[in-house]
């Protein structure tokens, strides 16, 4: 660059304006900015870089208030032009002022094929001297046009996603320099995205500028020869850029930080020093790859949609909704065809694989499974697919065929029998040498996640938690849901917290079980110790269930209970010998409904029924809740997630809690089969006891 003037095109702000919002900058400055003062600002800007460099300028437009930010206009490579195809209408009227410019100046214009937006020099920056293109996506441009540009400009692409939408343009944050250097902000992007960059430049020739510098537009610099000037740089920032050799000139461009832009924006370098590409760079960086998925279901009503573009944003890839057919009715589902596109292959497969999960489908599914054998006792292949609770079908020897005791996250383990293959999900730590799991995101396809058959899926029931809403109009319904089951002679399993002894729900839960409304009861130590505490003794962890105060040496009451307990040989036992004649406990081994208490680190005791082999518990609880058609989680976050885990789709959850969070995590199986009450526990049993007794 030193022998010949760098050419530079700029746009005069004459129309100069924030006329609305586009971005986080703008907001709250519709009508603040002073054209006077952005134009001298402009002028000074101007006149330091035509100090350096020739300066070519375009005439503005009436009209089109941001059209100084020439940045955007595309990107220059040699003698062509790649015109952007702005984001948001309110700036695409300047695309065809740009292109005629450049036509008329004698550059060859191509057009994009590709749809999606993409916004030139703003998110496109070549490393000076090198056959490297810095890409910025996520915000702005999408992801699927440097497919095009790579294929065209042959330069190795490397993709940057920008997450911070104050950083919205590559060139806000992000600051390429001769000699391969480069000055950039690293919470603007992702993880992988500065990983990138810190792996493709040495850490002596990156500047990783703090917040204070970005925020003031720091990075959107323009590096003319030694000089770099831009709307501000910090001492240290001054001191650093000084040891590269440096001058650092700052303009003031406030007027036009209030519409997201300074220095770097106001500018397009009408000329790139671009090496030639060594062999295979290419292939190397543009790895950017698309595929299509279908979904179809209440894509609307749900916030299915939604889920799933989010889940291509957050998997770093970019989206294009090609088809959607919105049901119009309520018994009519939504179809969408979305392309989805992604910086990577091994991306894409994660995408997809999440996307599989939500229940989409990757068009071109007949295809077999892709199977890889586990190698080691209890460790999966790296590419293992993992379950959800909706019942998943396999594609084997070009057959489709359902998994066997689906539940969530297992592994699909496929089995050679006499009567063909099966497919059996399967936990990690029970996986074998040998066994053939599923793998990849080919040849899987998970049911409708809303199975439209759902008993019981009243409107008011749908997958919510309701706090505000009157709880006895929940209660008696849960409450002839359970009436219903029981007389059909279906399951109810219950998972209980203390909680329920504590708040004086016992009683109720008792009362429950003697009624035959429920067939197994799953918790910890603590439930059944202060059970048996508050039959023996009349407290709960010492507090007395009828006053509520504390009662005088109380705390060891839970100690004796489980001492009395190990003392008879177990809670039968003591029932049986009579020392436990009333309670939860009590009423389960009377009527014979099966228990299973899984210990934890801070259990007393444990009762002689307590399972201190977690993995043995695990299995214990997972046949109990076999067959269930409800189950009743009453406040127990730990043990309800851990029976949430083991269910698959269509059981009945109910979940009570006086915690909002709880609630909302386990009732959020997106699905209306689950129903969150958020209460005490105590009243609700009370409530529920009292209709079920009607
Ligand atoms: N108001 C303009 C926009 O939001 C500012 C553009 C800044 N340009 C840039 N290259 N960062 O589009």
């Amino acid at each position: 660059m030193e022998n010949s003037r760098p050419k530079l095109l700029m746009c005069a702000p004459t129309f100069f304006g924030v006329n609305y919002v586009i971005n986080p900058w703008m907001e709250g400055n519709i009508g603040r900015a002073a054209r006077d003062r952005a134009r001298t600002q402009w002028e000074g800007l101007r006149d330091t870089l035509a100090k350096l460099a020739d300066i070519e300028s375009i005439e503005p437009v009436e009209g089109l208030p941001d059209m100084p930010f020439v940045a955007n206009a595309g990107l220059l490579y040699g003698d062509t032009f790649i015109p952007s195809r702005f984001r948001f209408p309110q700036r695409q009227g300047e695309s065809e002022h740009f292109v005629e410019w450049f036509r008329e100046h004698g550059y060859r214009i191509e057009a994009l094929q590709d749809s999606g937006s993409f916004e030139g020099e703003g998110d496109a920056l070549f490393q000076p001297g090198e056959a490297l293109l810095w890409c910025g996506y996520g915000v702005r441009t999408s992801l699927q046009v440097y497919k095009d540009i790579a294929e065209r400009i042959g330069v190795e692409i490397a993709l940057l996603r920008l997450v911070d939408e104050r950083f919205y343009h590559l060139d806000t944050c992000f600051c390429p320099l001769p000699d391969g250097r480069v000055m950039f902000y690293p919470h603007a992007f992702d993880q992988d995205s500065r990983a990138l960059i810190r792996e493709r430049v040495a850490k002596e020739n990156r500047i990783e500028v703090p917040a204070s510098d970005a925020l003031r537009f720091a990075c959107n610099a323009v590096a003319v020869g030694d000089t770099l000037i831009s709307n501000y740089a910090g001492s240290e920032l001054r001191e650093r850029l000084g040891d590269w050799g440096y001058a650092v000139e700052t303009c003031p461009l406030d007027e036009f930080i209030l519409a997201g832009g300074a220095a770097k924006c106001l500018v397009l370098h009408l000329e790139h020093e671009v090496a030639e590409a060594a062999e295979g760079a290419v292939e190397r960086g543009s790895h950017v790859c698309d595929r299509r998925v279908d979904i179809q279901g209440q894509l609307l009503d749900t916030g299915l949609m939604n889920e799933v573009l989010d889940c291509v944003t957050e998997g770093g890839g970019s989206f294009e909704v090609e088809e959607f057919h919105a049901g119009l009715r309520h018994d009519q589902e939504s179809q969408a065809t979305v392309r989805v596109v992604a910086p990577s292959p091994a991306k894409l497969n994660t995408i997809l694989g999440r996307l599989l999960q939500l229940g989409a489908r990757v068009p071109e599914e007949e295809v077999d499974a892709q199977l890889e054998t586990v190698t080691k006792d209890g460790v999966a292949p790296r590419d293992f697919y993992s379950t959800t609770i909706y019942p998943t079908d396999v594609r084997v020897g070009g057959q489709w065929i359902r998994a066997r005791g689906q539940r969530m996250d297992v592994m699909l383990v496929v089995r050679d029998t006499e009567d063909g293959h099966k497919i059996d999900c399967t936990l990690l730590r029970d996986l074998r040498e040998g066994d053939r799991v599923v793998c990849g995101v080919d040849g899987i396809r998970i049911q409708d996640r809303l199975p439209a058959d759902t008993e019981s899926s009243f409107e008011f029931m749908a997958s919510s938690v309701s706090s505000e809403r009157r709880v006895e109009l929940i209660v008696e319904n849960i409450a002839w849901d359970m009436r219903r089951i029981r007389e059909r002679e279906g399951k109810i399993v219950v998972v209980a917290g203390p909680v329920v002894i504590h708040t004086g729900g016992g009683p109720y839960l008792a009362k429950l079980i003697a009624m035959g409304y429920v067939q197994a009861l799953l918790g910890g130590n603590a439930i059944a110790v202060h059970d048996i505490e508050s039959d023996l003794y009349g407290t709960s962890l010492g507090v007395d269930l009828a006053r509520g105060a504390n009662i005088h040496g109380g705390h060891r009451h839970h100690l004796q209970a489980i001492n009395r307990v190990r003392e008879c040989g177990g809670i039968a036992q003591a029932v049986e010998q009579g020392v436990i004649r009333g309670g939860v406990m009590y009423e389960c081994v009377r009527h014979g409904v099966p228990f299973s208490l899984a210990g934890s680190i801070r259990d007393d005791g444990p009762l002689p029924e307590t399972h201190m082999d977690l993995l043995a518990a695990q299995d214990e609880y997972a046949n109990l809740i076999q067959g269930a058609d409800m189950i009743l989680m009453l406040s127990s976050m730990l043990h309800s997630i851990g029976t949430g885990n083991m269910t698959p789709a269509g059981v009945r959850l109910i979940c009570v809690d006086i915690s909002p969070a709880v609630v909302t995590k386990l009732s959020d199986r997106g699905s209306v089969e689950s129903t969150g009450v958020v209460t005490d526990v105590g009243l609700f049993l009370n409530l529920l006891t009292a209709k079920l007794s009607e």
